[in-house]
């Protein structure tokens, strides 16, 4: 049991201690069986709303729960349509002044992907998907006035846009920071002013399941008004 730290509840008078645990864990059974719900029902619906142009059903919230880091992927490509959909919102993504840096390599030869899982520090799940999207930048390493260099900002927008697409579409996908840039830029040709800022695999999860997901508490990360 803990106090209540809410600043809402607390502005609003709320009682000294509420059973916090017990709620959050009745609020989680539910959403999680609603989300069930909804992307199963993406899943068989969504080919003909990709087609007909038509309304969205699973919104970004629900596509934030659903998402986890996929190792294991059905032997299955995926469809042209859902690629170029999932790559479109990496395209819309924000970026400082609007530069755009991001490039995307699309790797769907099963050879050249086992490469770059050997070069992925031997994470062999990465070849395992259909497709490899390797996240690049054509940089001019603009570092903005606050003094974080925007390409690897950029780029991750992009990358985090396509990770929720592809939920959307039923299609899993994993960060992958461990690998080796001049490997990766050996394999596919990648000049050497273009930086390779992540790998992704993307295709169909083996175990589309939702699973719990192990973050701090609000309270530990969020401060407020001051430090
Ligand atoms: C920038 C970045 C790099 C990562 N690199 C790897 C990686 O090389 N291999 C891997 O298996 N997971 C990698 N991950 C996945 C994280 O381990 C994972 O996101 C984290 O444990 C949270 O789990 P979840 O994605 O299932 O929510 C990376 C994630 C990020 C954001």
């Amino acid at each position: 049991m803990h106090a209540c730290h809410d600043p809402y509840l607390a502005d609003h008078g709320c009682v000294s201690e509420i059973i916090w645990d017990e709620i959050a864990e009745e609020i989680e059974k539910r959403e999680r069986s609603i989300l069930h719900a909804r992307i199963e029902r993406a899943q068989t619906y969504y080919g003909v709303v990709l087609a007909s142009g038509g309304d969205f059903i699973m919104d970004v919230l629900d596509a934030i729960k659903s998402r986890k880091s996929v190792r294991r992927y059905l032997d299955k490509s995926i469809e042209k349509e859902k690629l170029i959909a999932v790559l479109e919102a990496g395209r819309l993504a924000p970026s400082a002044s609007n530069r755009q840096e991001w490039r995307f390599v699309i790797v769907r030869d099963r050879e050249t992907r086992r490469k770059l899982a050997e070069a992925a520090d031997e994470q062999t799940f990465v070849g395992e998907a259909p497709v490899v999207i390797v996240a690049c930048a054509e940089t001019d390493g603009h570092i903005m006035k606050c003094g974080q260099p925007c390409y690897p900002i950029d780029v991750a927008i992009a990358l985090d846009h396509i990770t929720l697409a592809a939920i959307e579409l039923g299609l899993g996908t994993c960060w992958i920071g461990a690998f080796d840039e001049k490997r990766v830029k050996e394999i596919l040709g990648i000049p050497e002013e273009i930086r390779v800022v992540e790998l992704m695999p993307l295709g169909y999860p083996s175990d589309p399941s939702i699973v719990k997901k192990e973050r701090l508490s609000l309270d530990t990360i969020v401060k407020y008004e001051h430090w």
